[in-house]
């Protein structure tokens, strides 16, 4: 993530086209193959539903990066639905689909969270109703759950009331899947990236400013679409919230967010960026997917940011950016005035009602306009708990300020954020410790306001996880530890946790079998748990910390391994060890690490050592002189346990695919810990 000179951040692909190539991909003849997706909570809930349509989307799950495919079955051939189809929280994901299936032959039930729910959809389902589709409110009028009912469909001329990118677009699919000529008239012109790609499909689409307002027309659609080819440039609306992080944290050398998709209609905020005195350049890097494509660099903030008046004809151009804009005008000098932008107000949440109230809990005097907001600036330290309203943008936009100096904010739900941006808290963490280490700026410069360090360190997203899996005495606990206290994450010693399972049933009076036959009802009753101190990680049994000496006692040495090989035991510890998974990282260490409780661990690791040299360490641990006939003895042992627990039925240790094998025979623990740290930073360069 850094780069020579300064900070590099990536952010997912856009939301808005990932979205659209799903569905248009759905609808092409052929196989699209799409690079970049956005892997997020909305784009997942629309493959789902395009899966329950029929259509074959390959590549989408799962945490890789690699091409989508999506094997398009024609303009009207989508199957029948057995069920309702869920968008969860997906408003472009709900009216899209109902844009499309409006011309399909079938009936569907689209449904969605509480938020969306609540959201408006008669500005799709009228002009939908109107070309011939059938649409019926399954609960409340004008809102989700509801049935569209397609088949053949009329020409339709539509004036829009809103300038609605998600409401051009289901108009111009209905009118694309039926064959029939649509125009949309807009008061404003919206994002345009549905009539960039229906062009690459071989879509004729005419656009003209017109005196009230956009009007996009296919006055002939093609037959049948032509797959999809593309890559999906970065989403403008999540390197917002990192271009705004650089500019409030007044990073001391430029940052840069690569790779940023900076259409016309999306990038607004830019120039209203400029107005505050922020410093964008914009390095041109061509084109993806028809779409120009750039790096934001940010440089150093000198002067504060400046208040400014935000309105009319600059508002579809940046509206899902007004959170991250009301969040800059609190550290703004002078009241920032947001107008025209009564739209925020159908968004996942009522954003100017959930911006004004946590800007208040925060310590910052902001009002409620009909149509915007008005925010005075402070300088003053800023704190306290802020709700993220089901909404991603809510929640990632006070994050950002919440990691800033002066700052002390914590987001209620900032799960949230995986709707458009999974692993934005992860990124936010990184970025803050890149800046913590206060490259060429002073104390003071570092918390102007005069506050306490900011800190995220309680928000629940999956944080960054090291795997370290290895043979007995292969260095594992020594060098996880000493990782860990290098990167400042925690360091979860999973073989503690085995320890004090294992010494419990021995307290409650087993042994021999009995240890094995355990239920978890039993487990459950002992009542492990770990908690997470400064000093780092305490095990807990039946409500007392259990004391280290207990838990290395040589009685339970000798049973851990039978103990740990239970598979009761092993499914009952899984939560609690996954759980550990929160704050800057973790570092877990054990056996089964990589494979069974972390499989999508950022980095792995898997360290071995010659049996004499884990011999020779595992006797100096326990005090003992290691001559040569101990060492061979305790080698021999050690191979014994690691080839038990190499033929166990269940979470054998073994070496996950994926990890990197440290041979840790030559080398001490600063030297183990030093190639972790370097595989940590490796692994955050790219995202
Ligand atoms: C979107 C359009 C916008 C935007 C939303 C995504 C789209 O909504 O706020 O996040 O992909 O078409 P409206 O069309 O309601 O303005």
């Amino acid at each position: 993530m850094d780069g020579g000179e300064g900070l590099t951040i990536r952010v997912p692909g856009d939301k808005s086209i990932t979205q659209r190539a799903l569905i248009l991909g759905g609808l092409a003849d052929g196989e699209s193959r799409i690079r970049g997706v956005l892997r997020g909570a909305d784009p997942l809930a629309t493959g789902r539903a395009l899966g329950a349509l029929g259509v074959e989307i390959v590549g989408l799950g799962g945490s890789g990066d690699g091409e989508v495919r999506i094997r398009g079955r024609g303009l009207r051939n989508w199957r029948q639905p057995k069920g309702a189809l869920d968008l969860c929280n997906s408003g472009t994901g709900a009216r899209l689909l109902a844009g499309a299936l409006a011309a399909q032959p079938l009936s569907a039930v689209l449904t969605g969270d509480a938020s969306l729910r609540g959201r408006p959809m008669r500005r799709i389902a009228d002009p939908l109703m109107r070309m011939g589709a059938t649409v019926d409110y399954l609960e409340l009028d004008g809102h989700l759950p509801m049935r569209v009912t397609g088949g053949t469909l009329a020409p339709l001329g539509h004036e829009s009331a809103v300038a609605s990118a998600q409401v051009k677009s289901a108009v111009l699919l209905a009118g694309v899947g039926a064959g029939v000529a649509v125009e949309v008239l807009e008061p404003r012109r919206s994002r345009d990236h549905g009539e960039r790609m229906l062009e690459a499909m071989g879509v004729g689409v005419a656009e003209e400013d017109v005196a009230r307002g956009w009007r996009v027309r296919i006055p002939s659609p093609a037959p049948r679409l032509r797959p999809l080819d593309m890559e999906v440039p970065g989403d403008f609306s999540s390197a917002a919230f990192f271009v705004a992080w650089s500019m409030l944290a007044g990073c001391p050398a430029p940052c840069m967010v690569r790779g940023t998709g900076l259409n016309p209609t999306r990038a607004g905020l830019l120039s209203v960026l400029a107005r505050m005195g922020g410093r964008i350049e914009v390095v041109p890097r061509g084109t993806a997917g028809g779409e120009r494509v750039g790096d934001l660099r940010v440089d150093a903030q000198a002067a504060r940011l400046q208040a400014v008046q935000v309105g009319g004809d600059e508002i579809p151009g940046m509206i899902d950016e007004v959170p991250i804009l009301a969040v800059l005008a609190a550290r703004a000098e002078g009241v920032t005035r947001i107008t025209g932008a009564a739209e925020l107000r159908v968004k996942e949440s009522d954003r100017l009602a959930a911006l004004a109230a946590n800007l208040r809990r925060i310590g910052v005097a902001a009002g409620e306009l009909p149509d915007g907001l008005e925010i005075e600036g402070t300088d003053r330290p800023l704190s306290g708990l802020v709700e993220s309203f089901q909404d991603h943008r809510i929640a990632m936009a006070f994050g950002v300020l919440g990691a800033t100096p002066g700052c002390e904010i914590r987001v209620d739900d900032p799960t949230v954020a995986d709707v458009s941006f999974p692993g934005f808290w992860r990124s936010l963490q990184r970025v803050r410790k890149w800046d913590s280490r206060g490259v060429g700026r002073s104390r003071a410069a570092r918390s102007p306001a005069g506050g306490t360090a900011n800190s995220c360190d309680a928000i629940g997203d999956r944080c960054l996880v090291v795997a370290i899996d290895g043979s007995a005495g292969s260095g594992k606990s020594t060098t996880a530890a000493a990782a860990a206290a290098r990167l400042g994450f925690r360091h979860l010693d999973s073989g503690a946790i085995y320890r004090a399972v294992t010494l419990a049933l021995i307290e409650s009076g087993r042994s021999g079998s009995a240890l094995e036959h355990v239920t978890r009802g039993e487990l459950s009753g002992l009542a492990i748990d770990v908690k997470w101190r400064e000093q780092g990680m305490e095990v807990w049994a039946g409500g007392r910390q259990v004391a280290e000496e207990a838990l290395r006692s040589d009685r339970v040495t000798a049973l851990v391994s039978q103990v740990a090989a239970v598979p009761e035991v092993r499914a009952h510890l899984l939560d609690l060890q996954r759980s550990a998974a929160r704050g800057p990282g973790l570092v877990a260490e054990g056996r089964d690490m990589g494979t069974v409780v972390f499989p999508r661990a950022e980095v792995k690791v898997f360290l071995d050592a010659h049996p004499t040299e884990r011999a020779r360490r595992r006797l100096l641990q326990r005090g003992i002189r290691p001559d040569a006939a101990e060492i061979k003895a305790e080698a021999a042992r050690l191979t014994r346990r690691d080839r038990r627990d190499a033929s166990r039925s269940i979470a054998p240790l073994l070496q996950a695919g994926d990890a990197v094998l440290l041979d840790t025979t030559a080398l001490d623990p600063a030297a183990q810990a030093d190639a972790i740290v370097r595989l940590v930073e490796a692994a955050g360069t790219d995202r």
